[in-house]
Order: structure tokens, then sequence, then C-alpha cells
């Protein structure tokens, strides 16, 4: 790291530790940690998680740095502090936030997230780009799931921080979760190099189950094993845990995923009624267009039986038109 790295990266640190105390030790702080407890965050969560609070004010973090010898300039690069365009004054970047951390590998504070308590839009407030911190190589919670990781060779990616909590405190410990942007080259070839699976487990509403159709594909493109869970009624992984409960969470949804291939049968099932002979046509065209995808023989071969047993058709001609989509896709 340069220097000025290092200073970005003193300065996160120290802001995180001063974060955290005001949300679980001062009057301050008290509306935030209500809020989270009633969400059921638990105070063993907030510890791990180094969660925090930025107090409702414009300078507090400007005074707080300045007074720790940061140059303000230097801290502005790092996402900390915004300049007012004016007058070239300073005001704080996070105010009246509950503040996420986000480490990286080593554990170093480099950037934060911070959810608003209340309507104030947006929902969260993420630190800019900056010399120390790329969103797109950035995975929420890696440095502390890194070792479960490995020793499971599984990885279960989340859409959000609240997810990755819940999950831990269900005794799910290799959880991760993207930044609010979309799955990257860089973040799977980070997950490639440490394991065999990932499970996804995105909100179970429209948007998360698009996310994971393309994550899913990106994932399987780059020859990882791919498992899909999935919730009830549109609900998220941190909805699921405070309505159902941590061990119906393990056994319910993370130990009773699919496969991406099922995944994608019961996606293409979805509004369509396989009564109907059209209807019937179209599922079968786009489950054979999958299947085609396919690199192992005997996957191509379980899903095609699958097909045949369910609508009666023979194994020949579904084998047939899965190669001729093979050809075409080749
Ligand atoms: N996100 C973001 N900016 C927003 C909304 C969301 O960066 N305005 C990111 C956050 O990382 C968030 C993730 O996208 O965790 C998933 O979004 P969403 O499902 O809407 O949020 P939740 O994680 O469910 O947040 P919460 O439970 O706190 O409402
Ligand atoms: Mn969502
Ligand atoms: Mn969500
Ligand atoms: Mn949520
Ligand atoms: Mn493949």
């Amino acid at each position: 790291h340069s220097n000025e790295a290092m200073q970005m990266i003193e300065a996160h640190n120290l802001l995180r530790k001063f974060y955290h105390h005001l949300l679980v030790n001062t009057k301050e702080g008290q509306h935030a940690l209500e809020y989270l407890l009633e969400r059921g965050f638990t105070s063993e969560s907030i510890g791990k998680f180094q969660i925090g609070y930025a107090l409702d004010s414009w300078d507090f973090d400007f005074k707080f740095l300045t007074n720790k010898n940061f140059q303000p300039a230097l801290m502005e690069k790092a996402g900390l502090i915004i300049k007012r365009e004016q007058d070239g004054s300073y005001f704080d970047r996070f105010r009246d936030r509950i503040m996420f951390p986000i480490f990286d590998r080593n554990g170093e504070t480099i950037a934060f997230s911070g959810r608003s308590l209340g309507a104030h839009k947006p929902k969260y407030l993420n630190s800019p780009e900056t010399a120390i911190f790329n969103k797109s190589k950035i995975l929420y919670n890696y440095h502390l799931a890194r070792p479960t990781m490995r020793k499971l060779q599984q990885a279960i990616l989340f859409e959000g921080f609240a997810d990755v909590i819940a999950a831990d405190r269900s005794g799910v410990e290799n959880g991760i979760a993207t930044m609010g942007t979309s799955l990257t080259e860089e973040h799977v070839s980070i997950l490639k190099k440490n394991i065999q699976t990932v499970t996804l487990c995105y909100d179970s509403d429209s948007a998360g189950i698009e996310a994971a159709f393309r994550a899913g594909n990106m994932l399987h493109n780059a020859n990882l094993q791919v498992n899909v869970a999935i919730m009830p009624d549109g609900m998220d992984p941190d909805e699921y845990v405070k309505t159902y409960g941590e061990e119906k969470f393990r056994n319910d949804i993370i130990h009773s995923s699919m496969t991406l291939m099922s995944f994608k049968m019961l996606y293409y099932r979805k509004g369509k009624n396989l009564q109907n002979e059209g209807d019937r046509l179209l599922y079968i065209e786009k489950v054979l267009q999958e299947v085609s995808r396919l690199d192992k023989a005997v996957e191509k071969d379980l899903y095609i039986r699958q097909l045949a047993d369910e609508f009666n058709l023979s194994l020949e001609a579904l084998k047939e038109q899965e190669r001729q989509y093979y050809s075409k896709s080749s």
C-alpha cells in the first residue's frame, strides 16, 4: 500500500471503532441500536460485524478526522467527507445511518455502507470507489467467511448485508454478498480460487430471481457447481430467519437448495399452464435448450428422463431435439 492508502485505511479503522462505540455505548446511538435489535440483530452479531452508527451531524466525522491530523483533501479522496462547491468547505458523507464496515481480506476497513433508519433515500449509501475500495472485487464478509468456505468448499452468496448476518447468526458462517451490484467476473475468479460450490440465496422476489439466473450462469460457465436456495412468499433470507427461525433456515432453505438446472425448470414453469399444449411445448423447448448447455452426459440424461416421464414423451425425440440445440450453440 502507498502511504496515502495506508492513511485512508487508518482513517476508516478509527471511524469504524468510533461508529461502533456510538452505537453500543451512547445515548445518541440508542435509537439505532433499538432499530437493529427490533430487526433481530443480536449483540453478538453487532460486535462480530462491527456495526456502528454515524451521528446526525454535518461535521462530526470531519472534526474527528482533522483532530487526528488527517488532511481534508485525502479524506475527501477516501470518500468519507464531501467538498462543497460554493465555499470549499467539507461535510460528512454519512449522517444518521447504521454503519456496516466493509473489510478487505486482511480485515482492514476500506469502506462503509450506511443504512438509513427511516425513509431517507437511498436505503443504503455506499462509499464511492477509491484507491482502497473497488466494489466489483469486494465480497462482503469474505475475510471472516473464507476459512469456513475453504473447509466446506462452498460459499453461500446473498444479496445483502442483513442476509449474511442473519445467516451467520443461524450458524451459516460461509455467507458472503456483493454490494448492491451484480456479480462480476472478478468476484467469480475470487470464488473459483477458493471453492467448488456456490449456493445462491438471493431474495425470492422477481429482481432476486432474475439476478440468481444471471449469477448462476456466470458461475456455471466458470465450472463452479451451482445450487440455488429459495424462500417462500418473495421473502429475503433475513426476513425468513426472523419469521421462521434459525433452524428452519438452515434445514429448509440452505440444506434444501436445488441444482441450478432444477431452479431453471421451476423458473420456466412460472406463469405457464402445463395442461395447455402450447405452454407445454414452450416449456419443454426451454428445458431442452438448458440441457444442451450441460457438460455431463449423465446430467443430460437425468433431466431428459424427467421430461420424458412427466410429459409421456419418447427419450428418442427429446434427445434428438436436444442435439439440435447443442449443435446450434457450439
Ligand atoms: N443496496 C444498495 N443501495 C440501495 C439498495 C440496496 O446498495 N439503495 C444493496 C445493499 O448492499 C443491500 C442489497 O443491495 O444489502 C440488497 O438490497 P435489498 O434487498 O433491497 O436490501 P436488504 O439487504 O434486504 O436490506 P434491508 O433488509 O436492510 O432492508
Ligand atoms: Mn433485494
Ligand atoms: Mn433484501
Ligand atoms: Mn432484507
Ligand atoms: Mn458447463
